[in-house]
């Protein structure tokens, strides 16, 4: 049976763990997607800790993903980094995939930067462009599954959570400031979440594209839901790693794709994520 909901006293034995090891108390969380790993090598003062070694705390099986947890300090914050993170794909119950969050939550964080690889479904995307989330599209969790579903864990936040300006503005401007000062590409737009592993169709990409997607991937909007609920601000940021072919016939992305344009991505990634934190 899948496992969809933990205890307070599971987050509070992650949490000591962790504790354990550093005095660090971090305020920002930031998470590295696919191939996007190498911007926890700017950290100071690093602590890591292998997910393996945090109880409960879910372990990633996907290439590319290194799975650790770093603490240490980035233009002045104390920050807890996520070096990898686990998908709903490799059969992880969304209460899994959103443990980290609401163990960042107890250890003080109060703002999330998420990142990740994703597909451009806007036609005027391009692969090595980068994407500041608006918004999303929670169509795993129109399917079902959300990862707030079960028995309401009232420490972190209400039932029925508010999602509009699930992506703080002021967050996002500060990044598209910084983007557009450090000619980085840029769009600010609509991140849809797909389960996966397998690629989109063209005619899911037509689909997408009429429903409002301007990027597809399969992670991210279950921890911003989980990191919302709790009152957490979220700046998201997609790295476009390739863009989907939308008619028959034509070649589709592959993961080494994915992890090739995602080492193209890194700098931009690694800009923008310093000049929101100097910001701030
Ligand atoms: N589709 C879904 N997820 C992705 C893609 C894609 O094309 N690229 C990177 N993550």
């Amino acid at each position: 049976m899948e496992h969809l909901q933990f205890t307070m006293s599971q987050f509070n034995e992650a949490v000591a763990a962790i504790r354990a090891r550093t005095d660090i108390r971090p305020t920002v969380g930031l998470i590295l997607g696919s191939g996007l790993n190498q911007l926890a090598d700017a950290i100071q003062d690093a602590v890591k800790i292998p997910f393996q070694e945090i109880p409960h705390f879910p372990v990633s099986t996907v290439q590319g993903h290194q799975g650790r947890l770093v603490l240490g300090h980035l233009e002045g914050h104390a920050v807890v980094v996520m070096q990898g993170r686990v998908h709903f794909y490799e059969g992880y119950s969304m209460a899994e995939i959103t443990f980290p969050i609401r163990v960042m939550k107890l250890l003080g964080v109060e703002t999330l930067i998420v990142t990740n690889a994703a597909g451009g479904i806007n036609q005027g995307y391009h692969a090595g462009e980068v994407m500041i989330l608006r918004d999303h599209l929670n169509l795993i969790g129109m399917a079902g599954a959300n990862p707030l579903r079960g028995p309401n864990l009232d420490e972190f936040g209400p039932r029925f959570p508010n999602m509009n300006e699930a992506y703080d503005p002021e967050l996002r401007d500060i990044a598209a400031k910084v983007a557009l000062e450090a000619r980085i590409p840029h769009h600010q737009g609509v991140y849809i979440c797909l389960a996966g592993p397998s690629f989109e169709t063209p005619a899911d990409v037509r689909f997408l594209r009429l429903i409002g997607a301007d990027a597809v991937g399969m992670s991210t909007v279950p921890e911003v839901i989980a990191a919302r609920h709790s009152g957490i601000r979220v700046l998201g940021i997609s790295g476009i790693t390739n863009t989907l072919a939308d008619e028959e016939g034509l070649p589709g992305p592959t993961h080494e794709e994915v992890l090739e344009t995602g080492k193209v991505l890194v700098p931009y990634l690694e800009t923008i994520v310093q000049g929101v934190l100097k910001a701030l």
